[in-house]
């Protein structure tokens, strides 16, 4: 099937601060076709890199990765806000196109040598991707892509990391 996800994505103004144009993907959820279809599109790029384990950064990396990893077979590991995951964690932090946040993941979630496949929903400014690359280096994995529902090329996320491969469903200018 191919789709226009443009369509399942709604564009609102001056959200959740003025001046930005926030891309909310949950029409793509909602609908059981499209969220499969845009499941199915992440899934075939994860397994054509490789893959062995997807890792979704909080929250919206879950609802995206989690059906990724089902569909292919491979274990899910989530990176989370601070202080939610209960034993030793490795800490990065990072700058969002609004604000700044951190991300942790259980030291013994990557085995060595893993080929990891990072999902989210979004790439603005790639700073939840750089932290997550940062953890899942520190654990020992090797990041061999990063896939994205949608993608904001004029933020420069790629130029910022020019060695990792990316891949998104749609972009907008
Ligand atoms: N939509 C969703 N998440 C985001 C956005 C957006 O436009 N920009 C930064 N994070």
């Amino acid at each position: 099937m191919t789709v226009d996800f443009k369509k399942y994505i709604a564009s609102v103004q001056d959200f959740p601060n003025k001046g930005i144009v926030f891309r909310d993907i949950t029409p793509i959820l909602s609908d059981g076709e499209i969220f499969r279809a845009a499941t199915h599109e992440l899934a075939e790029y994860a397994k054509k890199r490789g893959a062995d384990v997807i890792v979704g950064p909080e929250a919206r990396g879950f609802i995206v990765g989690c059906p990724v990893a089902t569909e292919l077979g491979v274990g899910f590991v989530p990176a989370r806000k601070p202080h939610k995951l209960p034993r030793e964690v490795e800490r990065a932090s990072y700058d969002l196109e609004y604000g700044s946040n951190s991300l942790e993941m259980h030291k013994d979630a990557i085995k060595p040598g893993q080929k990891v496949v990072i999902c989210d929903d979004l790439m603005a400014t790639a700073g939840t991707l750089h932290a997550a690359i940062e953890l899942i280096e520190r654990l020992g994995g090797e990041v061999v892509g990063a896939a994205f529902y949608v993608e904001l090329p004029d933020l420069k996320g790629r130029e910022k990391l020019p060695n990792v491969d990316i891949f998104s469903l749609v972009q907008y200018h």
